[in-house]
């Protein structure tokens, strides 16, 4: 998701919602799901809204045995023709990628594919990227060895990365931060320092949001200047009206619930 820019969004990979979701993982903003029925309408709406807004939607066969399953985003980093299969932050979702990995390396025949090794560790939720720049977050999920088989991947392209280190309130830099489009950055205010983007390619622009919408920061930009939000962040909102995005709101209360934002939901390749 957060790897590719906006025209490269075409195609995305999905992962149903498991029985066993009321199980996920939920530390951050959620304190875990309670409705399976709700959370599948909810993932069929975005489903539904990332086809309307012309992105081809691969469904993969859910995994219940693994509650986190759905949040595809962490398992598979897809940069230009090169993809990243990291070691998972949490050792519960390490068994999620076998599947993915195998539909990717399918779908993108012949693509250059990386491991980690050792220690390293790494969630493709810890990824943003602005154009030819790249963000990763420095967090419980992922470490300098995580950071370090990344930053071999993009010197390929000599593509810069730049670190931010994730506050403990926080799960991923996608938590708390997304590119609506190429040239903006959605932060909440507190979060993180002002500085801690660096210096930024001219005509971006990082749009701070109130803390208390910490959560809708996270967003999908896509090609067609749709921009898919949070339903429920009227800031976010208004910034990226005020800015010319066309915004589309989702109700993603039973996914918040086990810490998961839109762009955790799909993997774009
Ligand atoms: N529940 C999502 C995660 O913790 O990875």
């Amino acid at each position: 998701m957060a790897t590719v820019r906006l025209d490269q969004k075409a195609r995305a990979l999905v992962r149903a919602v498991p029985d066993s979701y009321e199980r996920a993982l939920a530390r951050y903003f959620g304190e875990g799901p309670t409705n399976v029925p709700l959370a599948r309408n909810q993932h069929a709406a975005y489903c539904q809204a990332l086809e309307a807004a012309g992105v081809e939607v691969h469904i993969l066969d859910t995994d219940h045995a693994h509650p986190d399953c759905m949040f595809v985003e962490d398992q598979a980093v897809v940069v230009d023709g090169i993809m990243l299969l990291p070691t998972p932050g949490a050792p519960s979702r390490v068994n999620e990628q076998p599947p993915i990995a195998e539909f990717l390396m399918k779908a993108l025949d012949g693509i250059q594919t990386c491991t980690m090794g050792g220690e390293a560790r790494m969630d493709g939720g810890d990824i943003i990227r602005l154009g030819n720049l790249f963000f990763v977050g420095r967090s419980s999920r992922t470490n300098d060895l995580g950071i370090a088989s990344l930053r071999s991947l993009l010197d390929f392209f000599d593509y810069e990365l730049r670190i931010i280190d994730i506050p403990p309130h926080a799960l991923h830099l996608t938590s708390i931060t997304s590119t609506p489009s190429d040239q903006h950055i959605l932060v909440p205010e507190g979060y993180l320092p002002k500085d801690a983007f660096g210096v930024l390619p001219e005509g971006s622009e990082i749009i701070w949001i109130p803390a208390d919408e910490a959560y809708g920061c996270n967003t999908i930009g896509l090609s067609n200047g749709t921009v898919l939000i949070a339903e429920g962040y009227p800031s976010v909102k208004q910034a990226l009206e005020q800015r010319g995005m066309v915004t589309v709101e989702l109700d993603m209360s039973e996914i918040r619930a086990a810490d998961g934002s839109l762009t955790c939901c799909s993997l774009f390749y």
